[in-house]
């Protein structure tokens, strides 16, 4: 009786071949954009103390109340799989000190992160997130910087009917007012709204703006747009963005509805979306966090970022991974070769490799005709028959063969490649 199977969690998924060689090309442009920009990778645990999200991200978000997965150590600690990024990168900015360096410290990210949300195409429960934060500064044309590098990074991948929303939550003051008149509107026309957004009124009344509920929707359609309260200085500032990113040609709708599933943001908050993507529309968003790091534990300190999803950007981009590259030699054995010339072949192989050669060599005893076969279907572009001292080479191309000394056949190689 053959044992039961076990599969993957719900929601998790497992990255093969093709999709390792997309994930691939993504990492590769990310970090010659990013990099380019002056960006450094950082890499942060996968597990943080609970309190980290729980005040970083806010106790009122969908996260914080039923989206992380927490569990707790020997000790009794409370620990949480990370349900995002950028509040760890503002713990390890205080953690080390970063406020001392040269500002804006410009820090990227590509890591696995999990929230307990209902899975779905493009939902996951562990997904991957390319993010990029800079803090330490508030100048405008960090927001705009910021938005154009993963506007770049979208193009460069293929990603199709792109669009941007931007606006502009002012700061703390202008927001604290807005909320008390949203709250009393909300307050007014209670009888229309969902179960969901009248319980969450006093709590999180934003939210409202991303209901689905059709009665919902009709009262935020006439609801105060905080876009239209900001302060003075807000405004100026978001003014400022909207001029840069013209300027950078790219393009932008005002969406004062737009609503952040995070409680830190501040003055700039944007998100792409992508007409190839259904449902989960979202590719990647972010905006600005001036008072993140002080809210954990650091001096004030203003920040401005996103994060953009891995899997998202590859199910609406059109980049084609480039085929997992051939190997320049295939070794072969001879059949019933054993001993002394398995040795020969496995030091030929080493020698193949450290001269920089993609090689492979026969691991599964199939005949020599099997071998030959077998290094065809992978597109070796030459194929060594090791025997004693001496190895036939064969150009898989033209079909040509050489008896010669075994200790030449790396040269050989590498001349008929270059002669190509
Ligand atoms: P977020 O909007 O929650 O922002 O996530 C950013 C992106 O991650 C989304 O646009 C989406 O592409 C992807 N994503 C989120 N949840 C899932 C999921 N369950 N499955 C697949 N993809 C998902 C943040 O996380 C902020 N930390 C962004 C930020 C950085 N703001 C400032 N700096």
């Amino acid at each position: 009786m053959s044992a039961p199977k076990i599969k993957a969690p719900r929601g998790t998924f497992d990255v093969l071949g093709e999709q390792a060689e997309a994930r691939a090309l993504l990492e590769t442009r990310a970090r010659s954009i990013l990099e380019g920009a002056g960006y450094e990778r950082i890499e942060t645990p996968v597990f943080e103390a609970t309190e980290l999200f729980a005040r970083g991200v806010g106790e009122s978000t969908d996260i914080v109340r039923k989206e992380m997965f927490t569990l707790e150590d020997g000790a009794g600690r409370s620990l949480t799989l990370r349900p995002e990024g950028t509040a760890p990168v503002c713990r390890a900015y205080v953690e080390h000190g970063m406020h001392k360096r040269r500002q804006p410290v410009k820090l990227w990210y590509l890591s696995s992160f999990f929230r307990h949300e209902r899975a779905q195409a493009g939902r996951y429960r562990e997904f991957w997130q390319v993010g990029a934060e800079a803090l330490g500064s508030e100048d405008p044309v960090v927001d705009a910087e910021s938005i154009l590098l993963l506007a770049t990074l979208l193009s460069e991948m293929g990603v199709k009917g792109v669009r941007l929303r931007l606006s502009s939550l002012g700061g703390a003051d202008s927001r604290a007012a807005y909320r008390e008149r949203l709250q009393a509107y909300l307050h007014e026309h209670e009888e229309s709204l969902s179960e969901d957004v009248r319980s969450r009124i006093d709590l999180n009344p934003l939210r409202a703006f991303d209901s689905e509920h059709a009665g919902t929707r009709r009262v935020m359609e006439s609801a105060p747009r905080l876009l239209d309260h900001i302060g003075s200085e807000d405004a100026e500032h978001f003014a400022h963005v909207q001029e840069l990113l013209s300027v950078a040609n790219v393009a932008y709708e005002i969406d004062s509805t737009l609503v952040r599933g995070l409680d830190y943001y501040t003055r700039t908050v944007f998100e792409f979306t992508s007409d190839a993507l259904g449902a989960q529309s979202g590719v990647g968003g972010g905006g600005r966090y001036d008072g993140l790091v002080q809210k954990l534990g650091g001096p004030p300190t203003p920040g401005m970022g996103w994060a953009a999803g891995v899997e998202r950007i590859l199910l609406a981009g059109d980049r084609q991974p480039a085929a997992v590259r051939a190997p320049e030699l295939f070794v072969a054995l001879a059949d019933g070769a054993r001993g002394q010339r398995r040795l020969a072949a496995f030091a030929l192989l080493g020698a193949a490799r450290s001269a920089g050669l993609r090689a492979q060599m026969e691991l599964s005893g199939r005949s020599l005709k099997g071998q030959l076969g077998h290094a065809g279907a992978l597109g070796a572009r030459y194929a060594a028959i090791v025997e004693n001292g001496e190895t036939v080479l064969r150009d898989m191309q033209t079909g040509g063969q050489e008896r010669i000394a075994t200790d030449t056949v790396v040269h050989a190689v590498l001349r008929g490649l270059r002669d190509l």
